[in-house]
């Protein structure tokens, strides 16, 4: 549950407004006299404990939730409504406990000393004689421009046992703070010595280009082990970090595909040589975390293997061994299991492109700018790659060799969650390794067996939650509606013109903040709307920005339309503005619907009490409302279709 439905499941919506409005049963509901504009004749003012809001049926027309209620009343915005009732809630909200802040100090301290850790390494780089070596290799090896270096802030680690602690020891850091900032390492007697030694150093910055640590490269080929990173601590989260995503996100988002490679210096490199959607992850397989966060700028993933052992062994491995049965001292890169699973339930489009024999990222793009883009432009699913690795080589007509490869496959195409997908999979397998399709569903029911019995979702299992939400109230369905619209536009803000000339066209109001019932809705459409009429910043950038300091937004993660066929993939944007145009007429239509039953519940409750002064306002009210409801019924009658 999200901190705001905890607060308002503690709150009770008639016990707040009691306190500043005299209010008396009606019915269900409760009236009185709206504090928010003069008229006190008429009691017009109406709570509805049901779905937890309030509407004033008289001068303002104006109606919400418990948290606009307090905006009004109060004077101040959403974040500020949403402090005080957290408190009276006695909920902690969480950004603001003291030792959340007290972390978030110590975090930003460390991270100085290390944008500090990037100037001496770059210094060691450039200006020490040792560094020369480094800087050779990087210019003759690998190809990296001054720019470029420059660009990515690479330095040297000195050889030597205390060369970083010197340093910082002398700009005055308590050895604590080094140690903590991943810098030193401790031995069991408490002696500390640095952590990196002749070694290439290369920072790592975190999604919004904050330093979180490094990775540092042998020059030496005899050093082991080749890569250093920094150790887990709470400035440096392996699993959460992409290499590159700072520098890469724009172009991710803008060209609608992010390729994840395997190594920093594929990173790098690419980059230079001018395809800025790459990034990668630290040496493990690609994480859930990960996929959410590349999740914010595209959903179509495209994977970039290593052809060497690493990856082809961790694709059989995948196969082989349940994920938790895995050596865990054995980071996979590449986990075909656990990735789609992750596609699956993230909504994710992931693909696969396998690099030619002995060669990394880096250097194919150094060497062919156009293979490379050939290469990811030929990326297939996950699916198709390991049936592709499993079958290369071996005698297809053989029958044992064909059963073993179906039994490494089927258990992976199982777990796709999409029927038409897993059909159009199951019917390829069965074309290459040429068997009978049936036989093929045969042997998939077979190891499927309980699975009869259960909908769509491979997950259920693991998130009970979610079938305990099939049953909606009016309130829920029409925030699970506002959500999608909002999970689309967070994406595609730009639409709103799209969406505002679809209404126009059918003679329906632009789209405002008040097609949305909630205030935590209503905030997160304002956000919208601010980033389309700011020009600092692109509009997801600044969206981005918001959701990033505003925990709650993060819990806005819907799943979309989900993809079928090919010829569907493609149409899916489209698709998904369209179905945006038809659940922002539906959440419309059920909102109208309701305000007219409010309205006719008004009305009952005035006449019983003989006071029927506005009469004459009412009656427009709702004529106006029915005409918008005639409206909408009739958009909503024929297939949304926007050019
Ligand atoms: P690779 O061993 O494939 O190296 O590791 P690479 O990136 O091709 O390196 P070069 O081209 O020889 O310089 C891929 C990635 O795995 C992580 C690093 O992030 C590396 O970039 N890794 C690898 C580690 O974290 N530790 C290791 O010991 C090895
Ligand atoms: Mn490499």
């Amino acid at each position: 549950m999200s901190t705001i439905d905890e607060i308002r499941n503690r709150l009770d919506i008639v016990d707040i407004i009691s306190e500043s409005v005299k209010l008396r049963r009606s019915g269900k509901n409760y009236t009185g006299f709206c504090p928010f504009h003069a008229n006190t004749r008429t009691p017009a003012f109406v709570v509805f404990p049901d779905s937890g809001s309030w509407r004033c049926f008289g001068e303002c027309n104006e109606g919400g939730d418990l948290f606009q209620y307090v905006m009004k009343k109060e004077g101040v915005d959403f974040k500020e409504a949403l402090k005080m009732l957290a408190d009276r809630a006695g909920i902690q909200l969480e950004p603001l406990t003291p030792q959340k802040k007290e972390r978030n100090e110590r975090v930003d301290h460390l991270r100085k000393l290390l944008e500090e850790a990037i100037m001496f390494y770059r210094n060691q780089l450039i200006n020490s004689e040792p560094g020369k070596l480094a800087r050779t290799y990087l210019r003759e090896k690998r190809g990296i421009k001054p720019e470029t270096e420059e660009a990515w802030e690479l330095g040297y680690a000195p050889k030597g046992w205390d060369a970083v602690l010197n340093y910082f020891k002398s700009k005055g850091y308590p050895i604590s703070d080094i140690v903590e900032a991943g810098l030193l390492t401790e031995r069991q007697d408490g002696k500390v010595y640095d952590r990196f030694r002749h070694r290439i150093m290369i920072p790592i910055r975190d999604m919004s280009g904050q330093m979180t640590g490094f990775g540092g490269r042998v020059l030496d080929p005899e050093d082991v082990p080749k890569f250093i990173n920094s150790p887990q601590s709470i400035l440096f989260d392996k699993s959460s970090i992409l290499y590159g995503l700072d520098k890469a996100r724009r172009a991710i988002r803008s060209e609608n595909q992010a390729v994840i490679v395997e190594g920093y210096f594929d990173v790098i490199v690419v980059h230079q040589e001018g395809f800025q959607n790459v990034v990668s992850p630290m040496g493990t397989a690609l994480t859930e975390i990960q996929i959410r966060m590349l999740k914010r700028f595209t959903r179509r993933l495209t994977l970039a293997l290593d052809p060497d052992a690493a990856g082809q062994k961790a694709t059989l491995k995948g196969l082989e061994v349940a994920r938790e049965a895995l050596d865990h001292n054995s980071d996979p890169i590449f986990d075909a299991r656990g990735l789609i699973h992750y596609e699956s339930r993230l909504q994710a489009d992931l693909r696969v492109c396998t690099l030619p024999d002995e060669l990394d990222p880096d250097e194919i793009v150094i060497q062919d700018p156009k293979l490379w883009e050939q290469i990811i432009q030929k990326a297939q699913p996950i699916i198709y790659h390991v049936l592709e690795s499993l079958t290369e080589g071996q005698d297809l007509d053989d029958p044992k060799v064909k059963s073993t490869i179906a039994a490494q496959i089927l258990p992976l195409v199982k777990d796709v969650a999409n029927p038409i997908e897993r059909d159009a999979y199951r019917q390829q397998i069965a074309r290459i390794l040429k068997i009978d399709e049936r036989v093929l569903l045969d042997a998939a029911s077979h190891s499927n067996r309980p699975r009869k019995y259960k909908k769509q979702s491979p997950h259920s299992e693991e998130q009970p939650a979610h079938t305990a939400k099939l049953e909606f109230n009016e309130q829920g369905k029409i925030n699970m509606i506002e959500r999608g619209i909002l999970a689309y536009l967070l994406k595609k803000p730009e639409s709103k013109y799209k969406i505002n000339r679809f209404l126009r066209s059918n003679k329906l109001d632009q789209l405002t903040i008040t097609d949305f019932s909630s205030s935590e809705n209503q905030h997160i459409i304002q956000i919208i709307f601010d980033s389309l009429s700011q020009g600092d910043l692109d509009p997801l950038d600044f969206i981005a920005e918001k959701v990033e300091d505003e925990t709650f937004l993060k819990e806005l993660e819907q799943p979309e339309p989900s993809k079928s066929s090919e010829e569907e993939l493609k149409n899916t944007d489209l698709r998904e503005l369209e179905e945006s145009a038809r659940m922002i007429m539906q959440a419309r239509q059920l909102s109208v619907n309701q305000q007219i039953r409010d309205f006719r519940f008004m009305q009952t409750s005035q006449e019983e009490e003989g006071n029927n002064d506005q009469g004459v306002i009412h009656q427009e009210r709702l004529l106006d409302l029915i005409k918008k409801r005639g409206l909408l019924d009739h958009a909503l009658s024929k297939p949304v279709i926007i050019q």
